[in-house]
């Protein structure tokens, strides 16, 4: 426990005099100014999430970190070993390397990890901190620490896909905003965001990629739907992410999406019914065949009764059917 501490520490410390050293580079790293203010960034917002600049050099952190060497720097991510078994040909070098960094905090503050935009094409577009005791990619979300004021100040949080849409959010008036971290939204992403606030706007991009990430964020979410808390999913044009649109279209068109976001039982019962043929007898059983883990998976709740009422509606059966043939009775009822 206590040599855990230490450890947490060691690798905490490091990070925090990484990002130091990010964002005093990108002072003079006009390249890397100029990409940013390319993307509308202002100095203002890049303070407020402490962007910084990796220099592209095969070792620039051995100017923080005279002991460049130090296992700390390796198992914190930045640092990457490529030393061979029996311990000859030391070679060590720099995770990041000519990227924009991003650092990524938890809730007491502290950075835990990083993702690194390349500020060309190449590949990959994002280098993200691998997972280490203090990073656990499926548990964390980018700009919570930043935004938590915010959520409570509008009563709701968008979470977003990426870096630069939380960025691009909370600089033109949606401060209110977070980002899963490239991965699917998890049960313990939406239980995070369920402790700060009952209403939550899924925001992901117009793409394929978007809305299979939306689909997937519905059925983290089920569990967690309830009669007072409210869940809607913003589609935004398949050419635009959140970033994109709130640049083209400005905050009052960001507004009107917002005010616009599908509610999770008009989604639910969207998706079930999409690509099924509702004439036919076939078809709606079918619906039901889709319909039926999702709603397993919601509470009892008067919300859950309603989409039930609404499949029936559409399924041409009642809501007691559905509830048998679905065996939606709670335990103590049966
Ligand atoms: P996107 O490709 O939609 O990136 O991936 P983006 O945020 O819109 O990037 P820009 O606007 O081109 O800068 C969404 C998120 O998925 C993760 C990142 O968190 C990214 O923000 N991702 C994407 C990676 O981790 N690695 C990648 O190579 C690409
Ligand atoms: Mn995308
Ligand atoms: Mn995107
Ligand atoms: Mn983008
Ligand atoms: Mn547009």
């Amino acid at each position: 426990r206590a040599e855990y501490q230490a450890k947490s520490m060691a690798l905490s410390d490091a990070m925090t005099r990484a990002c130091d050293f990010y964002k005093l580079q990108l002072r003079t790293a006009e390249r890397a100014k100029e990409y940013l203010i390319g993307r509308g960034l202002t100095g203002e917002i890049a303070g407020r999430f402490g962007i910084g600049y990796a220099p592209d050099g095969w070792d620039s952190l051995r100017t923080v970190f005279p002991d460049y060497d130090a296992t700390a720097l390796v198992e914190a991510g930045l640092v990457i070993d490529r030393t061979d078994e029996e311990g000859a040909n030391r070679k060590r070098y720099d995770r990041f390397r000519d990227r924009i960094m991003f650092p990524i905090r938890n809730t007491k503050g502290q950075v835990i990890g990083f993702g690194g935009r390349i500020l060309d094409s190449g590949e990959p577009k994002y280098l993200n901190s691998p997972e280490t005791p203090l990073f656990q990619k499926g548990s964390e979300l980018y700009g919570l620490f930043e935004a938590r004021q915010a959520i409570r100040d509008a009563g709701y949080v968008l979470v977003t896909e990426g870096y630069m849409d939380v960025v691009a959010l909370a600089q033109l008036g949606f401060p209110q905003v977070v980002a899963t971290l490239g991965t699917a939204c998890t049960a313990i992403h939406v239980q995070k965001l369920a402790r700060q606030t009952d209403h939550v706007i899924f925001s992901f991009d117009g793409d394929g990629a978007g809305r299979r990430a939306a689909r997937r964020a519905l059925e983290a979410s089920l569990p967690y739907a309830a009669d007072n808390k409210t869940i809607k999913f913003l589609f935004l044009p398949s050419e635009h992410d959140p970033d994109s649109y709130v640049r083209e279209h400005g905050t009052a068109g960001f507004e009107q999406q917002v005010q616009d976001a599908m509610p999770l039982s008009q989604f639910l019962l969207k998706i079930v019914t999409d690509e099924n043929d509702l004439a036919t007898p076939e078809g709606r059983a079918k619906v039901q065949f889709e319909a039926k883990p999702l709603l397993q998976a919601m509470q009892a709740s008067s919300l859950r009764l309603q989409i039930v009422r609404g499949l029936a509606q559409l399924t041409q059966t009642t809501p007691t059917e559905i509830e048998t043939l679905f065996e939606l009775a709670s335990p103590a009822a049966r």
